[in-house]
């Protein structure tokens, strides 16, 4: 790849696995320069990171005074990317709050380009209130972090705190250091699943957990395209760099991505509205005594055929289908009803597809009467591979 990467590494346990990070993106030609925290150093030694990396390590400001160049300026400048791991709560609570007391944070302070932090700890120190509050401050400023692993911690508890694998972490730095194709392109993604209130305390809902329509977010937005998500209450992070609408119903939903419609080259629907809603809200919780034991509902207009009737000619808009049975009979006909380019049809009765999970099986139904049924893979594979081929029915050449 040829571009230069910062690597910080923290003094959490996992600092023991930042050589093999170094070694992977190493091998695939990324210039990789190690700052240490003083922490780290207990952890890892500099001279295992410098031998691998085959950059000097850089640890202390104050080491080199004869040196004309200022390093943490000449180090921001020079490198595409920083990724931070392991990220402890110390250093994630420093950057979020603007403190430079070291090499590491005076740098990053410095960089302006894209910043991957993995956070590494404990379980409580990981759900510490105060540690979320500063990862969400980092969200909000731009800054990219990835969800740590769950399992055994080097403490002896069991939860989430885990370093992501390093092949992991390099997978995303791979992406965000991949080509900018969707750069110039306004996207408009919506995901998860509405709420229908009955009373203050109950409402209709479905099993979508925002996953697809996040990942769909996260990579057009790393490949370069200005994208606005609108979600119902979605059980995943939204990414970092991506302006988020968060709504509660189908009309609330309907009202957001209508107000701007026109402004987006792509629509993606990939949300789980629900077609009902009760016909009246309670505005008090409902007494068992008095309330009979029928609800009346009303259908909720369809976001998506609504699209398809107002869409201009160069605007593409890409519909999801939820079946359990005939399932492509079903989703053609839905193509055509909604007037959508395609449509990315989810069996969701397959294991490993449809909701909640982080794989799906989808296949891609085009106005054209292709149809291309793809294997199983990850979400965010399937993101690409729905962006890649929306771009290609914009006439643009797949970057
Ligand atoms: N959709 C929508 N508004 C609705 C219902 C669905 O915009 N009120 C969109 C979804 O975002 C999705 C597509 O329509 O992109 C298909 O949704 P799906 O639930 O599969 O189908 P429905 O049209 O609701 O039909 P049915 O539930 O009868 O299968």
């Amino acid at each position: 790849m040829g571009a230069t990467v910062l690597l910080g590494i923290t003094g959490g346990i996992a600092a023991y696995k930042a050589p093999l990070l170094v070694r992977l993106m190493v091998k695939s030609g990324l210039n990789v320069h190690v700052i240490v925290s003083r922490s780290a150093t207990e952890f890892v030694t500099p001279l295992t990171l410098a031998t691998l990396s085959g950059n000097p390590v850089c640890q202390d400001m104050w080491k080199n005074r004869d040196k004309p160049s200022v390093e943490h300026i000449s180090l921001a400048d020079a490198a595409d990317m920083a990724v931070v791991a392991p990220a402890t709560a110390n250093f994630i609570g420093k950057l979020a709050n603007g403190v430079a007391d070291d090499m590491l944070t005076t740098i990053l302070m410095a960089f302006n380009k894209t910043v991957l932090i993995c956070p590494s700890m404990n379980v409580n120190m990981y759900r510490n209130r105060i540690l979320q509050s500063n990862l969400e401050r980092l969200r909000t400023f731009g800054y990219h972090v990835m969800a740590p692993g769950s399992g055994e911690l080097a403490c002896g508890w069991v939860g989430e705190g885990r370093m992501p694998e390093p092949a992991k972490i390099f997978g995303e730095v791979e992406l965000y250091l991949g080509p900018k194709d969707l750069n110039g392109l306004k996207v408009l993604v919506t995901a998860g699943p509405t709420e229908e209130p009955l009373d203050p305390v109950r409402f209709l809902t479905n099993r979508s957990s925002g996953r697809m329509g996040v990942a769909i977010a996260k990579r057009a937005s790393t490949r370069g395209a200005s994208v606005t998500l609108v979600s119902g209450p979605i059980k995943v992070a939204p990414p970092s760099g991506v302006k988020h609408v968060q709504v509660r119903t189908a009309m609330e939903m309907m009202e957001k991505v209508l107000e701007s419609f026109h402004d987006f080259d792509l629509v993606i629907k990939a949300a789980a509205v629900a077609d009902f809603r009760p016909e009246t809200f309670q505005k008090e919780k409902i007494k068992k005594d008095k309330f009979g034991t029928t609800i009346k509902l009303v259908r909720n207009p369809d976001i998506l055929a609504t699209l398809g009737s107002r869409k201009s000619h160069d605007q593409i808009i890409v519909g999801f289908a939820a079946e359990t049975e005939d399932a492509i009979q079903n989703a053609r006909i839905k193509l055509k009803n909604k007037n959508v380019d395609m449509l990315v049809l989810n069996d969701v009765g397959k294991p490993g597809a449809g909701f909640d999970g982080d794989t799906n099986i989808v296949r891609l139904m085009f106005r054209s009467g292709e149809e291309e049924q793809l294997p199983l893979m990850s979400k965010e594979d399937v993101a690409d591979q729905i962006l890649t081929r929306s771009l290609g029915l914009r006439g643009k050449p797949n970057g």
